[in-house]
């Protein structure tokens, strides 16, 4: 019996941290008997942002070595950087004939990326703002037009015409706030644009590549962390349209594979935050080149907070909550078990013991990240026998559909 296909790959920009670790790559380790797996470094993504070139082969290497040193056989998996695969730009590319922009619209990652996700909330809040200082504009000119018509003996008097000067200031002061809220909006809707308009169309057909990726292969199952579930959607919704489009059931509706006990690694610095490889504090992630001190400065400086003993509260303790899913990864339990054994015990004690066990278990793979790096040459050749074998694969699939489009073989 064939087995089911598995194709992940995560983009070499370096600063490989623990929440790949832990939310992808250690979670494809296990699947390698079971499946067929195809492991690719997604150097096409990486360059949807600024890369150096230098810095992107090393980093392409660098990464390689990470799957390989977190356990990925290369006998088994084949490891290969996307570009090699010509596959996934071409297919990319018929992909994007077949997407309404309106579901790139929806894409969370293009609006981070492109710094405009805020964008909605900082709308509604100018929004906010401007209708209540209308409302008050209103009420104010309400309560002067009140006070003309109720007291009309009052307003040649000396205290009506303080009164009424008083309520004319306030409608000024309204009306000028007023202009203020509508020139602000004004300004934000620039700016957003402005931020759009500069963003990389690369960028935003960042998951029409991810799409041809996974359906290029058919491959029915992609491993990844949470952050990664509303690309595998839009693969799926691609997917059901080129079938639609074609009359056939061509592409697999692939399934994203979600495992394990930290599927969203957070920030050490702020426990609301996702760790990420372009956070610009280094004390916010372990890195899989960390060595053993620094993973344990890291620990220790990592935010906690002042409440007495460890409880698993992710809403209202979400840093140490943080910390307690990484311990409970690392060690195969569940962060509630690591809570229940460490609840009385002091912040210092817990981070303590948390550092011990994450040198214990990232050392290893430093070390042997650090032996494959040495030698390019052997990562090189299993690299392009990996590109070998995900071109076997690909180029039936890529010509039949090709053939279903309509392109003329010559
Ligand atoms: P990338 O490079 O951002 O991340 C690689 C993998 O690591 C997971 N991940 C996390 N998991 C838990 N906690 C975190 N803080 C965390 N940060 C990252 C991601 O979910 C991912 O699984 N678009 C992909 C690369 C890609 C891909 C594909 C993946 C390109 N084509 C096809 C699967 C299938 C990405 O940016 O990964």
């Amino acid at each position: 019996m064939t087995k089911p296909r598995i194709l992940s790959g995560v983009q070499p920009t370096g600063n490989l941290h623990l929440g790949n670790y832990l939310g992808a790559i250690r979670n494809w380790v296990g699947l390698q008997d079971s499946h067929e797996c195809l492991f690719m470094l997604a150097d096409l993504h990486a360059i949807t942002v600024p890369q150096n070139p230098a810095d992107l082969t090393r980093n392409t290497r660098e990464t390689a070595a990470a799957y390989i040193a977190c356990g990925i056989d290369p006998k088994k998996s084949a490891i290969f950087p996307q570009s090699a695969v010509t596959m996934h730009s071409e297919l990319a590319w018929i992909l994007n004939c077949h997407t309404p922009l309106g579901w790139l619209n929806r894409m969370t990652q293009f609006k981070e990326k492109a710094s405009i996700l805020e964008a909605p909330e900082a709308h509604k809040m100018l929004e906010d703002k401007s209708n209540s200082t209308l409302d008050a504009l209103t009420e104010t000119g309400r309560q002067l037009n009140e006070f003309c018509a109720l007291t009309p003996d009052l307003k040649g008097s000396a205290a009506g015409t303080e009164m009424l000067a008083k309520l004319s200031k306030v409608v000024g002061l309204l009306q000028k706030e007023f202009l203020l809220d509508q020139t602000n909006k004004k300004n934000l809707s620039k700016e957003i644009s402005k931020r759009t308009d500069a963003a990389q169309l690369g960028l935003y057909a960042y998951p029409v590549l991810m799409a041809a990726d996974i359906l290029g292969y058919h491959a029915t199952h992609v491993p990844v962390g949470e952050d990664q579930k509303q690309h595998l959607e839009l693969a799926r919704d691609i997917a059901g349209a080129f079938n639609r489009a074609y009359g056939t059931e061509f592409f697999p509706l692939p399934e994203p594979l979600i495992i394990g006990a930290a599927t969203r690694v957070m920030s050490l610095k702020d426990g609301t935050k996702k760790m990420s490889k372009s956070d610009p504090s280094d004390l916010s992630r372990i890195t899989l080149t960390d060595d053993a001190d620094a993973i344990a400065k890291k620990i220790r400086k990592a935010q906690a907070d002042s409440i007495e003993g460890i409880t698993y509260d992710e809403k209202n303790r979400p840093a140490v909550a943080n910390l307690l899913t990484i311990f409970a990864a690392l060690s195969d339990s569940t962060p509630e078990a690591i809570a229940s054994e460490y609840a009385s015990a002091q912040n210092s004690t817990f981070k303590n013991a948390l550092a011990d066990l994450a040198v214990e278990k990232l050392s290893p793979i430093t070390t042997r990240m650090r032996d494959l790096m040495d030698d390019h040459s052997t990562l090189d050749k299993l690299l392009k026998d990996g590109a070998n074998r995900a071109r076997e694969i690909a180029t039936p699939i890529f010509e039949e559909t090709q053939k279903m489009v309509g392109f003329l073989k010559v």
